[in-house]
């Protein structure tokens, strides 16, 4: 087992795939994108699927594929493949923008892919182009369509709201996932963009989000989701707009506030970038080269060391808000979501 010196076991892997992606979120990205990583520089199929055995030998049990945008890497549903035919099997999921998910969706099933989040900040076709710089809604929409016909239930639903912009949209947003049988997440947005633009004044709270979600909605917390280091605290839905055409299942919605709530103390993640960087923190400020560790010849028990010391070092929490607080070199689209 992978455990911290705060006794937390790190059980969750991410592993970004690439950092290129087909939008350029405002709150993600500029609009000429980011000097990308070079080919040489990240992993191939072979090192990714090496270094997951590692892990999964050292007590990792679910595996996150991200990116960027991971659909963008050529090979995707063979990876999935090669990951599920791990012993103990990982549990599967990806974090997706939803572009490709249409054509993709019933490949990465049949590969063994368990759960899948998409990205989707807004139903408006103008705002959404707007805040993604694309006009790419239809097809995101499709994508997520394609993978609760694939299977891949639940769907998980995430946006970032951002004052000014799509906050006003949370409640339509949720109705849409209501209807539909999504489980819809609302997420703070964090010091992670490569503009370095966040501000603490400017960042919608968890609060706000749901005074806005409480003027049409009567929720019910019920805690965190599936397990204490769940990040989301969902809430059941009781009563709404449109109430006769859903059934609000549990977990519904779930409102992810990495910032005025962090659940640091229970984190159970670790992250691989695509180019073979150990992050135990989405805000680490240092990194474990396990590329070079792959790439000199290192044996599975030295990889293995190197996580765990990587482990051994893994920082108390985010610390956003402390005077001392330095946003990682690396924006979110580097790291992986
Ligand atoms: N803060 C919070 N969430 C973010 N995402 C991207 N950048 C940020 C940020 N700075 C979201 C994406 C996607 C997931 C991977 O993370 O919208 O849903
Ligand atoms: Fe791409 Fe996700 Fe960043 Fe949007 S938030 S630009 S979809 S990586």
């Amino acid at each position: 087992m992978l455990v911290d010196t705060f006794g937390r076991v790190a059980s969750d892997l991410r592993i970004s795939l690439t950092d290129k992606c087909s939008l350029r979120c405002t709150y993600c990205m500029p609009a000429e994108g980011l000097p990308w990583l070079r080919k040489a520089e990240l992993l191939t199929d072979d090192e990714i699927v090496r270094l997951a055995a590692v892990f999964v030998a050292l007590g990792v049990t679910t595996i996150r594929l991200t990116g960027g945008e991971p659909l963008l890497h050529p090979t995707v549903p063979l990876v999935v493949g090669r990951l599920a035919s791990l012993v103990p099997r990982p549990e599967l999921s990806l974090t997706t923008n939803g572009i490709g998910l249409v054509g993709l969706a019933p490949e990465l099933v049949a590969a063994g892919l368990d759960r899948v989040n998409v990205s989707v900040d807004t139903l408006d076709r103008e705002r959404f182009r707007e805040l993604t710089r694309r006009d790419r809604l239809p097809d995101v929409l499709a994508g997520v369509a394609a993978a609760a016909a694939a299977g891949l239930h639940p769907v998980k639903v995430n946006a970032v709201l951002m004052r000014g912009s799509n906050l006003s949209e949370a409640p339509a947003l949720l109705g849409w996932a209501l209807r539909a049988g999504y489980r819809m997440r609302f997420i703070e947005h964090m010091p992670l963009d490569a503009q370095h633009a966040w501000t603490r004044d400017a960042m919608v709270t968890a609060e706000e989000m749901l005074d806005v979600l409480s003027e049409h909605y009567t929720l019910r917390p019920v805690g965190r989701g599936a397990h204490e280091s769940a990040p989301a605290e969902e809430f059941d839905v009781l009563d709404g707009p449109g109430s006769d055409e859903w059934t609000a299942r549990p977990g519904s919605l779930g409102v992810i506030a990495s910032v005025t709530r962090p659940f640091c103390r229970e984190c159970d993640r670790l992250r691989l970038t695509a180019d073979g960087q150990l992050r135990t923190c989405l805000f680490a400020r240092t990194e474990t080269d396990l590329r070079a560790a792959l790439r000199g010849d290192a044996t599975d028990e030295q990889i293995a060391e190197l996580i765990r010391a990587a482990v051994a070092g893994k920082q108390a929490g985010h610390g956003i808000g402390a005077a001392d607080f330095v946003q990682p070199a690396r924006p979110m689209s580097a790291i992986g979501g």
